[in-house]
């Protein structure tokens, strides 16, 4: 399957109830070609209005992380959630909706095979790293599972709330930053 077909057969997802109350379905965005995958949570109000990811305000902060590391979400990278919906209210993705949609996700990282997975937040990291992951404890360190290095880190919304983690997720990046020129070819050329 392509990436174009996986795409086209997602827009008609109606698996769980997230489908119904959709504005747009939010699939992604980058280089489906790029070494580094970034997942965040679900989509809030502005990205279901837009069908993009990270479009709010958490958007524009996760954008100036990128651009410090020299990382551009239309360029070197992909951005994705676990979810592809909207939930209502922004309340936190069901597991059972989590679940449903992962499919896609791992659909995802299989046509892409990225180098390095960005977990943006714990309902990323606790589903893609491991069930206890503690973002307070183990952002920012690189686990190793299929071939594929998986990193934590502070969701962009928890950094404007406790402005205070800012510094550590600055690290965070750095980090991403170094590993990107230790294992990746073709993000930085
Ligand atoms: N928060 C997320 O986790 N994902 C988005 O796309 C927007 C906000």
């Amino acid at each position: 399957m392509t990436w174009e077909e996986l795409e086209a057969e997602c827009r008609q997802c109606q698996k769980c109830e997230l489908g119904a109350t959709r504005t747009n379905l939010v699939f992604g965005v980058g280089s489906p070609q790029a070494e580094v995958l970034f997942i965040g949570e679900g989509p809030g109000e502005q990205e279901d209005l837009r069908g993009e990811p990270f479009v709010g305000r958490s958007g524009q902060l996760l954008d100036k992380y990128l651009a410090a590391i020299h990382l551009d979400r239309r360029r070197n990278i992909y951005i994705a959630n676990m979810v592809k919906c909207r939930p209502p209210k922004n309340r936190d993705p069901k597991p059972e909706e989590q679940d449903m949609c992962l499919n896609w996700l791992t659909a995802q990282v299989k046509l892409m095979q990225p180098k390095i997975i960005v977990c943006l937040g714990r309902i990323a990291a606790q589903r893609i790293i491991g069930k206890e992951f503690k973002v307070t404890k183990e952002h920012g360190k690189f686990y190793e599972h299929n071939g594929i290095l998986r990193m934590g880190t502070f969701h962009p919304a928890a950094l404007l709330r406790n402005p205070n983690q800012k510094p550590d997720a600055l690290e965070d990046f750095l980090a991403l930053q170094a590993k990107i020129e230790e294992i990746c070819e073709s993000t930085y050329s």
